[in-house]
C-alpha cells in the first residue's frame, strides 16, 4: 500500500485522533481506521459494511455511479465481446492477458482437470433427487478436502495452484453431475476435445442413447454468462470466502462456503427467483400489480433482478446480457418469447417509475441470465448453480491474493452489544 499523508482527523471528547486515508487507483479514499480501537478505545459501526473496505485488491473495480466494471484494468464489455472465458480465468487469476502460448497451456491444464475422483460419484447417490443442485454442489465441493489432500496445504505455493486449477476445471463436472443427478440421467464424463463452455453443455444435455451436438451459438452465449459471472470485487459471497479463508481453512472448504452464501435470493439465487417471478407476472398487463408491491413498504416483495448495493446506474453486464439474450433468442428463433417481452416492459416502466428512479435501481446481472438460460434447456434450479461455477475463479483469485498478503490476519469483527449488563444466576427455586 503507498505510503499516505493525507489524514482525517476524529475528535472524541474533546480529543483528537488522526488516522491516515489512503488513496485508490480509482475510487474513493479510505480512511485507515485499524489503530482506531487502541488509541481512541472505540468501534466504527457499519452493519452490511455499506461504507468499509474490507481489504485492498488489484482484481476487479467497480464504479457503481458509471456503471463501469474493471478485471484487471479490462472493462467487462471488451472482454465479454473480445475475449472468452478461459482468458479472463488467466486475467483475473495473474494479472495479466496471456500469450497465445500462454493461454495454450492453461487451457490444456484445466482441460486435463476436468474429470473428479471416481469414488465422489457415490457422494451424489446420498442426496435425494429432488434436492437442490446447489446442496449437492455445497457438499461435492466440500467434499473435494476429503480427496484431494495433496492440494489442502495453503502454506505451499504448488498446492495453491493445484487447487486452483482443480477447482476451476471439476467445478462445470460437478455441476452437471449435479444436474444430471437431479433429473434421474447418467453422468456423462467431460471430453478433452470440447472447449469449456461446450464441454458443460455436453455434459448437462447428451444422453448414452444418442449423439449430442452441441450449437455453437449456446456454446458462445454460454461462455460470455460464464465471463460475465467471473468476479465481482467483495460482494458476499467472495467475502465470505475470504472470512472462511483468513482462519487457514483449505481451499475447498472455502470455495464450499462461497457457494452456500451466493445460494442466497438476494444474491446469486436471484437470478432463479427472478425468472420465477418473470414467469408469476406472465403477461405484460399484469407488470403494474408487481410494480405496486416492489413499492409497498408493508410487502416484503421485490423486483428480482433490480437493484444493487454498488451499481446505481446500469450493471455494465446486465447491458451484455441483454444484448446477448435478443441475440440468443433470435438464432433460436424464439424472439418473442413471452418471458423476455414481460423483462424488457417490465424494465421500461420501472426505469421511468420514480420510486426506482430516486432509489437507483436499475437491472442487475441477473435480470436478463435466467432468460438465456431458460432458452438454453436449464431448469430455474441450474441458474444459481451456474452462477457458482462461473464464479469459482473470482473466489480463488481472491483467495490466492489474501493469501499472499503479508497485512493478512483471522477476520474478527468486533459488535455494539445491546444485551443484559452483568447479572448473577438465580437459581430455579427462586425464579
Ligand atoms: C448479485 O454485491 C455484488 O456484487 C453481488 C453481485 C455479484 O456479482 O456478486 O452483483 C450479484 O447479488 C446481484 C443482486 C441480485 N439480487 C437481487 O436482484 C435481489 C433484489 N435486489 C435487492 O434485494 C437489493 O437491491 C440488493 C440486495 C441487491 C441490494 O440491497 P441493498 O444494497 O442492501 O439496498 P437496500 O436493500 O438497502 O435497498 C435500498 C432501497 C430500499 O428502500 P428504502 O428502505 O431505502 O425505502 O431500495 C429498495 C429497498 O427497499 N430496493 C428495492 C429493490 N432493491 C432495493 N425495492 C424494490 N425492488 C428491489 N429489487
Amino acid at each position: 500500500m503507498a505510503e499516505t499523508t493525507k489524514t482525517a482527523t476524529l475528535t472524541i471528547d474533546g480529543q483528537a485522533f488522526e488516522l491516515p486515508i489512503h488513496s485508490p487507483t480509482a475510487g474513493p479514499d479510505v480512511i485507515d481506521i485499524r489503530k482506531l480501537y487502541g488509541q481512541a478505545g472505540v468501534f466504527t459501526y457499519d452493519p452490511g459494511f455499506t461504507s468499509t473496505a474490507s481489504c485492498d485488491s488489484t482484481i476487479t473495480f467497480i464504479d457503481g455511479d458509471k456503471g463501469e466494471l474493471l478485471h484487471r484494468g479490462y472493462p467487462i464489455d471488451q472482454l465479454a465481446s473480445k475475449s472468452h472465458y478461459l482468458e479472463v480465468c488467466f486475467l483475473l487469476l495473474y494479472g495479466y492477458l496471456p500469450s497465445a502460448d500462454e493461454l495454450e497451456k492453461f487451457e490444456n491444464l484445466v482441460t486435463r482437470h476436468t474429470m473428479i475422483h471416481e469414488q465422489m460419484h457415490y457422494f451424489f447417490r446420498g442426496f435425494r433427487r429432488d434436492a437442490h443442485p446447489m446442496a449437492t454442489m455445497v457438499g461435492v465441493v466440500g467434499a473435494m478436502s476429503a480427496f484431494y489432500h495433496d492440494s489442502t496445504d495453503i502454506n505451499d505455493q504448488h498446492q495453491r495452484e493445484v487447487a486452483s486449477i482443480r477447482l476451476i476445471a471439476k467445478m462445470p463436472t460437478i455441476a452437471a453431475m449435479a444436474y444430471k443427478y437431479h433429473i434421474g440421467q447418467p453422468f456423462v464424463y467431460p471430453r478433452n476435445d470440447l472447449d469449456y463452455a461446450s464441454n458443460f453443455l455436453h455434459m448437462c444435455f447428451a444422453v448414452p442413447a444418442e449423439e449430442y451436438q452441441v450449437n455453437p451459438i449456446l456454446a458462445r452465449a454460454m461462455d460470455r454468462i460464464f465471463t460475465l459471472h467471473a468476479d465481482h470485487e467483495q460482494n458476499a459471497s467472495t467475502s465470505t470466502v475470504r472470512l472462511a479463508s483468513s482462519s487457514g481453512a483449505n481451499p475447498f472448504a472455502c470455495i464450499a462456503a462461497g457457494i452456500a452464501c451466493l445460494w442466497g435470493p438476494a444474491h446469486g439465487g436471484a437470478n432463479q427467483a427472478c425468472l420465477e417471478m418473470l414467469r408469476e407476472i406472465g403477461t405484460v398487463d399484469r407488470i403494474p400489480e408487481y410494480i405496486a408491491r416492489a413499492k409497498d413498504k408493508n410487502d416484503p416483495f421485490r423486483l428480482m433482478g433490480f437493484g444493487h448495493r454498488v451499481y446505481k446506474n446500469f450493471d455494465p453486464r446486465a447491458k451484455v446480457m441483454k444484448e446477448s439474450a435478443d441475440e440468443v433468442l433470435a438464432l433460436l428463433g424464439i424472439e418473442n418469447n413471452p418471458t423476455l417481452q414481460v423483462a424488457k416492459e417490465l424494465e421500461r416502466i420501472a426505469l421511468e417509475d420514480p420510486y426506482f428512479v430516486e432509489k437507483k435501481l436499475y437491472p442487475n446481472v441477473d435480470f436478463y441470465s435466467g432468460i438465456i438460460l431458460d432458452a438454453m434447456g436449464f431448469p430455474t434450479s441450474m441458474f444459481t448453480p451456474i452462477f457458482a461455477l462461473a464464479r469459482t475463479v473470482g473466489w480463488i483469485s481472491q483467495w490466492k491474493e489474501q493469501l499472499a498478503d503479508p497485512q493478512l490476519k483471522i477476520g474478527r469483527p468486533r459488535q455494539l452489544y445491546l444485551g443484559e449488563a452483568s447479572r448473577d444466576y438465580v437459581d430455579i427455586e427462586k425464579r
